[in-house]
């Protein structure tokens, strides 16, 4: 039988659901790996059979589920149940459930409040949120509850309006304080921290200081894994950001089995005897 410790985190024949341990494993292996983010039962079945180990069940639903501009607008209550399809739709994956803007910043009670909520109404395996020292407080806390906690630094999206709008974070001197962010999430006892949108030496830099696995959207090539909306990733969004290489055209895919079916039965071609009940 495969051993977790052995077989690597993506590509493998590891048995059962991908923990905490295994990506604890992974970065002492020096093993790179994929992360998607999903938020239905179909695609996030799509992605654990392809071997994706971690889903991560974002905010930023707000945006390619919901169609605001901001991740702002999500609620715990608008989660929950994609968070809990996207646990029914997959085996082996790792789940990770994005606590919303409001849901934790006000307290560590609060934070414990909101993560309870995923993991008991929702099944999630583990819980995101934004932010550095300010959080290490509530991701302590968290953690001393039995529940895995990733972190999120950088161009956090919840922060979008303070950083005067989605604007590459981390230059200069503000990459010394990303840094000490990061050591604080490690030390709270997060097990992996997303890096998003900073410079790649500074990616590079953070990765090389932390026993846990960074995660990187837009934050170079030297992250232990790289994560992106799967949106954006498989073409579906309309537009995506310069980090986010597009490897299928989903969108223009739909737009031609739309218009096909619409032509036929527009034309009366659809549906045949063979699509019909005798
Ligand atoms: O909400 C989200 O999808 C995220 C990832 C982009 C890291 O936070």
């Amino acid at each position: 039988m495969p051993s977790n410790e052995t077989e690597p985190l993506y590509g493998g024949r590891r048995p059962g659901r991908v923990t905490v341990r295994d990506i604890a494993a992974a970065k002492a292996r020096g093993e790179k790996w994929p992360m998607l983010t999903a938020y239905d039962a179909l695609t996030a079945g799509i992605f654990d059979e392809a071997g994706i180990p971690v889903l991560l069940v974002g905010d930023s639903a707000g945006n390619v589920v919901f169609g605001y501009d901001t991740t702002i607008p999500v609620t715990i209550d608008d989660l929950i149940p994609l968070t809990a399809a996207v646990v029914r739709g997959t085996k082996r994956a790792m789940v990770v459930a994005d606590l919303p803007f409001g849901s934790y910043q006000a307290s560590p009670a609060a934070a414990l409040q909101a993560a309870v909520r995923f993991m008991k109404e929702a099944g999630a395996h583990a819980v995101k949120l934004e932010g550095g020292i300010r959080v290490a407080h509530h991701v302590e806390e968290l953690v001393a509850a039995g529940i895995p906690v990733m972190g999120h630094l950088g161009l956090t999206p919840q922060s979008v309006h303070a950083f005067g709008g989605f604007r590459v974070q981390g230059r200069g001197e503000a990459g010394d304080r990303l840094l000490h962010d990061a050591k604080a999430l490690e030390a709270a006892g997060a097990f992996a921290v997303v890096l998003e949108g900073i410079p790649a030496a500074l990616g590079a830099r953070i990765t090389e200081a932390l026993h846990i696995p960074t995660i990187g959207i837009g934050a170079g090539a030297d992250c232990d894994a790289q994560v992106l909306v799967w949106q954006d990733m498989a073409g579906l969004s309309p537009r995506s950001p310069k980090f986010a290489k597009r490897y299928a055209d989903v969108g223009g895919a739909l737009r031609t089995a739309a218009t096909q079916f619409a032509e036929e039965v527009a034309s009366g071609a659809f549906p045949t005897e063979e699509y019909s009940y005798r």
